[in-house]
């Protein structure tokens, strides 16, 4: 991890309970806007991305409820958590008792936060900095995604590759907020949960996220719209 990243999310951030999930702690923030700015003037990139990884996401604390209501699901398993952020549902399924976790994110600020957030709450996520959407999935018996599904283009890469894994074997949990993109012809619900999202930027502070599992191999095709 980049010690001036680390720095840069330490100087950022507070550490602090994750809302509906108070066992964890991560470092948030208070404001998006503020905190991007920052961003843009660090990475001297007035395009640089939106800081993610200083919030937790509706998606992210819905898997984090279902982890802790279903540890059996990561218990003894090696978890690969992608679009990881904060690393929270990393974090969470470490929590629950898997054996290893990697958290996946194209965000440099974010593989620093993982790392972070998993040593304050006595865990050890490893973090991967780079697109992995454009390799073969991971040797991992478990994926989660958590609120990946918020931008078209993301959302059209996200699924194929999801659905790679799940034929491989792996298991697939899909945190969601009831975004614009989610593939619900893809998913079959297993639970829901009111979520506090720790930004101002969604329109609501308290919203409903569910969780997913992706439609077994077979069904997906015939379930479809046709074109
Ligand atoms: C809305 S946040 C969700 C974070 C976390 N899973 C949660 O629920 O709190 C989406 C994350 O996806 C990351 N992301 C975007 N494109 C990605 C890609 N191609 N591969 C991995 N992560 C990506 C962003 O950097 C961001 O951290």
């Amino acid at each position: 991890m980049a010690a001036s990243a680390r720095a840069f999310v330490l100087r950022q951030t507070r550490l602090r309970p994750v809302p509906g999930l108070e066992e964890l702690r991560l470092h948030l923030a208070d404001e998006v806007l503020p905190l991007w700015h920052a961003v843009q003037v660090e990475m001297g990139d007035p395009d640089a991305a939106l800081p993610y990884w200083a919030f937790a996401w509706g998606g992210g604390l819905a898997i984090g409820r279902y982890l802790r209501e279903h540890p059996d699901v990561v218990a003894g398993r090696r978890v690969f958590d992608l679009a990881s952020g904060s690393g929270l549902c990393a974090i969470a399924a470490m929590r629950a008792g898997a054996i290893e976790a990697t958290g996946a994110d194209i965000d440099r600020y974010a593989a620093a936060a993982i790392e972070l957030n998993a040593r304050a709450n006595g865990h050890r996520v490893s973090a991967i900095r780079r697109d992995v959407l454009d390799e073969e999935p991971p040797d991992a018996d478990v994926i989660l995604a958590g609120d990946c599904w918020y931008e078209a283009r993301l959302a059209a890469r996200v699924l194929p590759w999801l659905l790679r894994a799940r034929d491989r074997g792996v298991d697939i949990l899909v945190g969601d907020p009831g975004r614009r993109y989610l593939p619900t012809a893809d998913l079959v619900a297993l639970a829901a949960y009111e979520v506090r999202t720790t930004t101002e930027l969604e329109d609501m502070e308290r919203n409903e996220a569910r969780v997913y599992a992706l439609r077994p191999a077979g069904e997906d095709e015939e379930r479809r719209p046709r074109a």
